[in-house]
């Protein structure tokens, strides 16, 4: 933070909180941390098993796990707390190829210095937490260069609101909207959409087992999604629909809530055309556009993938989360609320905040934008790889699909049982990746942005074919 320079003539003395930051004793302890986690962290390399001599403790700590949360995990996941780039070590002395992430979290991969420097940076703040009457200097930072980098291609962003989760972010987004179309009550979302847990996402996703049990707390009506099989078709047939929606309620819309790519829905890519066919009758009719970035943010040619298609024109509200560590809802001065629908005493811990904010940073020095950025380059290499073993094993693997650093394939014949085979055969493998969509369900990636090389590329396509010749095995 600025000082006041010796010629203001200031009778104050420097900020405390400079002083301690400026510490010796600080920047020592800084310096000792880092160096021994990359020492051993340097263990953490290559895939290996687990260690018999954990299995007994470890199986007590899942069944703890079970037990509290009131069901097992979906998987026996426990990390140990260290790592190397894409590789993580878990509580059972195994080593994993991490290509999911938390779910597209951790976009530097695991125990990434910077990362740790920035969360020990937070550790010094006088609060664990951010929020309503606690606010630091870096939350304006993250919240000032999420805007920043969402207005790049002339996005009408102004505002930015963080929050704790995905799913707060898009509460936060709709209230935006419903509040400034009130009486508008209705929303427009694709099939399969999902926006998260809470009890007004639960009625937006579109997942029955999501919300059974649940009332319907806002009135959503869905459109198909691109099929980038049948791209004109698909359009057309979601744009037909609108029509309707629009002339079946009309003056009832308060919002058009897209993820830009398909995430959990079986990552089916978007295009500038198929959106801007939607986006522009939906302008027409005076409904707000809110693009949910939970997943895609960071992974394609730009910041955000509305910016990948094209689409800055019509981002009046935008959600971000999951690998920005805080999430956000990004949205325009037209739409700022005129009364106080949004406060939260958790915007952010001071650490998600900081490590956000570093995020940023290795996203843009580790040249992932750009038509030849890494994450397009990664991507062709990946899908070239997912290619050539679905043309060598063509009834286990089909695909690949997805965009940028979101990549999937569907295995064996699309279904789920198959789906859930294959991912758990990779997870004693020791590769991670995770299912997503239905009919077919897939299996995606989302590995680590700022940190993946070809040679971790490689590394999970070996882990694969290994994986596929097991689970073939399985389906006989
Ligand atoms: C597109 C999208 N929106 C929202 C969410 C919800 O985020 P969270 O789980 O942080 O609430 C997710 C999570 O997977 C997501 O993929």
């Amino acid at each position: 933070m600025d000082q006041p320079s010796e010629s203001s003539g200031s009778s104050h003395p420097p900020l405390a909180a400079a002083a301690l930051r400026a510490d010796a004793r600080i920047a020592e302890g800084r310096r000792l941390i880092a160096e021994a986690v990359a020492d051993h962290s340097r263990a953490v390399q290559g895939v290996q098993p687990a260690n018999p001599d954990l299995a007994e403790p470890y199986e007590t700590l899942l069944s703890r796990l079970a037990d509290t949360r009131g069901g097992p995990p979906f998987w026996p996941y426990l990390s140990s707390g260290l790592g190397q780039g894409p590789f993580v070590e878990l509580a059972d002395g195994s080593i994993k190829l991490d290509f999911i992430g938390g779910i597209g979290v951790h976009g530097a991969g695991h125990s990434h210095a910077a990362m740790v420097d920035a969360a020990i940076d937070a550790a010094l703040e006088d609060t664990v937490m951010q929020g309503n009457l606690q606010q630091h200097p870096p939350s304006i930072n993250m919240s000032e260069r999420l805007i920043q980098w969402a207005r790049t291609g002339g996005a009408a962003i102004d505002h930015c609101l963080l929050s704790t989760s995905g799913a707060m972010a898009n509460e936060n987004a709709l209230k935006i909207a419903l509040h400034h179309k009130f009486p508008a009550d209705r929303i427009i979302a694709f099939d399969n959409a999902f926006a998260g847990r809470s009890l007004a996402m639960a009625a937006l996703t579109d997942r029955p087992h999501y919300r059974m049990g649940l009332p319907l707390v806002l009135n959503v009506d869905y459109l198909p999604f691109r099929d980038s099989a049948n791209p004109e078709r698909s359009q057309r047939w979601a744009v037909d629909e609108l029509h309707r929606l629009l002339s079946r309620h009309p003056g009832r819309y308060a919002a058009f809530w897209a993820e830009p790519i398909a995430g959990e829905g079986g990552y089916y890519p978007g295009s500038h055309d198929f959106f801007r066919a939607l986006c522009e009758p939906l302008r027409e009719a005076g409904v707000p556009v809110i693009f949910d970035e939970v997943q895609s943010f960071s992974r394609t040619s730009k910041p955000y993938a509305f910016q990948h298609y094209g689409l800055d024109e019509f981002a009046d509200i935008v959600t971000v989360g999951k690998i920005t560590q805080v999430c956000a809802t990004l949205y325009g001065e037209a739409l700022k609320p005129k009364a106080s629908i949004l406060s939260q005493t958790f915007t952010g811990s001071s650490s998600s905040i900081a490590t956000g904010l570093k995020m940023l940073d290795l996203l843009e020095s580790g040249d992932c934008f750009g038509t030849e950025g890494q994450n397009v380059q990664r991507h062709d290499y990946f899908a070239a790889h997912l290619s050539s073993l679905h043309e060598k094993y063509p009834a286990l693997i089909g695909g690949p699909f997805g965009e940028g650093m979101m990549i999937a394939f569907t295995p064996g014949d699309g279904s789920a049982d198959h789906a859930k085979k294959l991912m758990m055969t990779m997870y004693d493998v020791g590769l991670l990746g995770f299912v997503c969509g239905s009919l077919p369900t897939r299996i995606r990636f989302l590995p680590p942005p700022a940190t993946t090389t070809f040679e971790h590329i490689d590394a999970a396509v070996a882990l694969l074919e290994t994986s596929l010749i097991q689970f073939s095995q399985q389906i006989v």
